[in-house]
């Protein structure tokens, strides 16, 4: 009696459930094998990644997004694919994580779009912006920067007031890019490359470029001659912070992240980056 019971019950379970999976996929005509509609839908979006439903720490590769052209945080190393500080950053997190990283060049303005679908992390010599963090995570902060100004060694640009009414190249995008619009009267060229703009002020097409400190140097060593970059603070130019851009709301990567930054600092592997990659540090 008892066993006629518990079968009746698991019956009634069974049924109950089946339903329940059938009706939760009302868009399968796949009603009378729930198991298989279940399988059908995970495997229709497979490109995507899981900052709505779980954490992008549940999959074994990390997707990374990044703009090589930024040295020296990321450029095209020999083989063309990205090189630098940021991308051996991200592949020693993504060792303490134990993932595999997949490193993609994407244009810098399409990067935090990208954060959450096409992509599941960032690493650009980001700077932390109230705007982005409304749209991503960020990390803890791991390098300070500040922008510079780059303009060629005759020009009588020298302090904020100069900067007015001027022609300014910019990477589009950019905390430069953000700067040089507010400034009054200029005149903003917009680059998908931060090169492009120093080589239109070499022509003569702008009249400076404002861009990260590390990339303007980098950029101003091969024009010695004819360019130099000078300090933001003669500008009045704030300092800024790289971090980790990540989807919003998956704390459990970000935790993740800021783990594995923070045991790469201790154990010394941050600062032999730092100087196997930086100049002046
Ligand atoms: N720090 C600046 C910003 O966040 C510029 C970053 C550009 N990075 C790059 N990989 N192109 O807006």
């Amino acid at each position: 009696m008892k066993k006629l019971l518990a079968l009746v019950l698991t019956g009634v379970l069974g049924v109950s459930l089946l339903t329940a999976c059938g009706s939760s996929s009302s868009a399968s005509s796949a009603s009378s094998a729930p198991a298989e509609t279940a399988s059908t839908e995970s495997a229709s979006a497979p490109a995507e990644t899981e900052s709505a439903s779980g954490s992008a720490l549940d999959k074994d590769t990390l997707v990374i997004g990044t703009n090589a052209a930024f040295p020296p945080f990321e450029y095209a190393g020999d083989d063309g694919t990205p090189a630098g500080f940021d991308i051996e950053l991200i592949n020693a997190i993504g060792e303490k994580l134990g993932k595999k990283v997949e490193v993609k060049d994407m244009e810098f303005d399409s990067l935090v779009a990208s954060i959450g679908n096409k992509i599941d992390i960032a690493i650009a010599g980001m700077t932390v912006t109230e705007e982005r963090q409304k749209m991503v995570d960020f990390s803890d902060p791991y390098y300070e920067a500040v922008q510079n100004v780059i303009v060629t060694k005759d020009s009588a640009i020298a302090s904020a007031d100069d900067l007015k009414n001027k022609k300014i190249g910019v990477q589009l995008g950019t905390t430069g890019d953000f700067i040089a619009s507010d400034i009054e009267g200029s005149e903003v060229s917009q680059y998908n490359k931060a090169v492009d703009a120093v080589n239109d002020l070499i022509n003569g097409r702008v009249d400076c470029v404002i861009v990260d400190a590390n990339p303007a140097q980098e950029f101003v060593s091969q024009h010695t001659e004819e360019l130099t970059a000078l300090e933001g603070s003669q500008f009045g130019f704030e300092t800024e912070n790289y971090a980790i851009a990540m989807p919003k709301g998956d704390t459990a990567l970000v935790e993740a992240v800021n783990q594995a930054l923070k045991e790469l600092k201790e154990d010394g592997t941050f600062d032999k980056l730092v100087a196997e990659n930086i100049t002046g540090e």
